[in-house]
């Protein structure tokens, strides 16, 4: 068999010190990235996935698929958006820090989707580390969180969810305006499927998994040319490949001032 990068061992024994050695980060990756689209905001969606597709175990074990090198992208990817955002299914398979650890930079805001109050306060995403955790959930029902901890209810669409250009205005709204789409699969699906995402990197493992969780859940096509082709760059990361897809020409009107105004009178912070 065999033996994978053990980025596991990387992620413990990350210290100060190999931050200190870090490579320069590569310009033609993370430039397009420092810039905004007309609504002024950045979005990135990422997923870590084998060669067959998957970003998941059958059991939902994904720690770690992606090696050092794959993990250090997505620690620059927090270290320069204000905000990760992870649906509650990530939180409760992985409990994420969701904090900068392998490169330079400050840590995001913690942004989690949980509209039917299924996490538990003890959770690391919830950590009072002075970074600011924001939970979105449905309007309704009290959310039951510790102090200091954001809560933003929003209203539902006719399919009980709520609409990714809703969740990006009203975090707009709060100041927070480049995100990164963490995960899992169906959060990230949601974002592009309602063209709201600007970028999407897939960093692909050499991996074979042969079963589990696919990396987009998206509504079924029956012809190819209905099938989305994406104008993007490839780039190798040690022995993993991150395809960097620009998803501008799909993208659908995100802000819209009425709206931003409406809903931004709907948050308010716990405690
Ligand atoms: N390899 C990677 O890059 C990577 C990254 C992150 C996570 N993961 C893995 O992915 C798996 C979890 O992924 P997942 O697809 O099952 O779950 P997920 O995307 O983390 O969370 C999905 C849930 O979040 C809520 N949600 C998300 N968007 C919503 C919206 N617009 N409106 C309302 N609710 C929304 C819903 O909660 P309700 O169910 O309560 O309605 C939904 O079922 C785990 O196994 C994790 O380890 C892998």
């Amino acid at each position: 068999m065999v033996k994978l990068p053990n980025a596991a061992t990387l992620v413990q024994n990350n210290s100060a010190e190999n931050v200190e050695r870090e490579e320069p980060w590569p310009a033609l990756i993370f430039d397009p990235l420092h810039q905004l689209s007309d609504d002024n905001m950045m979005v990135i969606g990422q997923i870590g996935q084998t060669i067959d597709g998957r970003i998941a175990t059958v059991t939902g074990q994904s720690k770690y698929i992606n090696g050092p090198a794959g993990l250090l992208h997505l620690h620059r990817l927090r270290a320069i958006v204000d905000a990760v955002i992870v649906g509650v299914g990530t939180v409760i398979a992985d409990d994420p820090q969701l904090t900068v650890r392998l490169a330079k930079g400050a840590h995001p805001a913690r942004v989690v989707i949980d509209p039917n109050h299924r996490l538990h306060p003890d959770l690391k995403i919830f950590n009072d580390d002075g970074v600011r955790r924001v939970v979105i959930t449905k309007q309704g029902h009290a959310y039951p969180a510790a102090d200091g901890i954001e809560i933003l209810y929003l209203p539902t669409e006719e399919d009980g969810r709520i609409s990714p250009a809703t969740i990006l205005q009203n975090l707009a709204a709060i100041g927070l305006r480049r995100i990164l789409i963490e995960g899992g699969a169906d959060t990230v699906s949601r974002f592009m499927h309602a063209g709201c995402l600007d970028r999407l990197h897939v960093i692909v493992a050499p991996i074979i998994m042969g079963s589990g969780r696919a990396s987009f859940c998206l509504p079924a096509i029956e012809h190819m040319d209905q099938a989305h082709r994406l104008a993007v760059h490839a780039h190798k990361l040690d022995n993993e490949l991150l395809f960097d897809c620009d998803l501008a020409a799909l993208r659908q009107r995100r802000t819209d001032s009425s709206a931003l105004a409406k809903f931004s009178a709907l948050c308010f912070q716990s405690g």
